[in-house]
């Protein structure tokens, strides 16, 4: 017997009706009726604490608020590999996306004294770890490496930014606000070129989805000319592979919609300070900047 039940969606919190409410225990995943958001449900695991979820890698996947209504059964649900408060911005090469962080940071230094905003933490991939450095090496030319291999490298590096203490989900976690200038679907918009989809894919199942993502969107051939006078030429920056790389970031961004993540495409021809306003409007949406400026 299927039994409708209503609960509230960890995102907006509006009531929507619960599919599969004829399983007594168990995960289920279930969209909100109102925000369209995807999450999963799981029943019956309310003695085990506040952090239930584990992701099939064995690391704890963050902690997105649980909630419980009804009297008969304690429904706990988090919103399965989605790490909230978690942005990313994305794009191809000369996108301006780190000067997009550097803006970002900037504005935060000068708001915060006026609105109650939560801690940035920008960061980058590939980091400035040791796995990060053999990275930067292979992107410059200094050490040849088979497509496959950069896209496992790509993908440790990952796992030690998002998992290690002080990481990502630790810092999304304690309330910070993590901005990363380039995630998952980088290594799925140019390693998938190098090495096909299948790999890539495989290799950044276990990372959770950001809140948000900003795709900075821009035509490779002025990307590239902004890059004109940096005197290293990566692997990577040329136009036929960026050309690529713009088609696939675009087909690929409705599978991270599909997640839940709330997509942002931002005209980056735009002057620096144009895009940083876009960004921010969008930005501002943001769970936790939310809360700093409906008070
Ligand atoms: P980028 O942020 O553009 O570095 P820089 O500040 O040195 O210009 O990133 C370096 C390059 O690495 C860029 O060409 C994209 C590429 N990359 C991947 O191919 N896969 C990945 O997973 C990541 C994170 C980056």
């Amino acid at each position: 017997m299927l039994i409708a039940k209503e609960i509230k969606c960890p995102y907006c919190h509006v009531l929507t009706i619960a599919k599969d409410g004829n399983k007594s225990e168990g995960i289920q995943n279930q969209r909100c009726k109102n925000c369209r958001r995807q999450f999963i449900r799981d029943r019956g695991i309310s003695d085990q604490g506040a952090f239930p979820w584990t992701a099939s890698c064995g690391h704890p996947l963050p902690s997105f608020g649980t909630d419980s209504i009804g009297k008969e059964i304690e429904d706990r649900y988090e919103v399965a590999m989605i790490a909230r408060n978690f942005v990313v911005f994305e794009g191809g090469d000369g996108s301006g996306t780190t000067t997009q962080i550097k803006l970002l940071r900037q504005r935060f230094e000068r708001k915060k004294p006026e609105k109650q905003l939560p801690s940035l933490w920008t960061t980058c991939e590939p980091t400035d770890g040791a796995i990060g450095a053999l990275i930067r090496s292979a992107l410059r030319g200094g050490l040849a490496l088979q497509a496959g291999t950069l896209a496992r490298l790509f993908s440790a590096d990952r796992s030690e930014h998002v998992f290690a203490q002080n990481g990502v989900i630790d810092r999304c976690n304690r309330g910070e606000l993590v901005v990363s200038d380039r995630y998952v679907l980088s290594s799925l918009a140019y390693q998938g070129i190098g090495c096909g989809d299948a790999l890539p894919k495989a290799l950044n199942e276990e990372f959770p989805a950001p809140e948000m993502l900003f795709f900075f969107d821009i035509e490779p051939e002025i990307a590239l000319k902004r890059m004109e006078n940096r005197r290293i030429r990566e692997i990577f920056e040329y136009l036929d592979f960026q050309v690529k790389v713009r088609e696939r970031y675009k087909a690929l961004l409705p599978w991270y919609e599909e997640k839940g993540t709330i997509t942002i495409t931002v005209d980056a021809a735009k002057t620096p300070d144009a895009v940083a306003e876009d960004v921010w409007k969008a930005l501002k949406n943001a769970s936790l900047l939310k809360t700093a400026y409906e008070s």
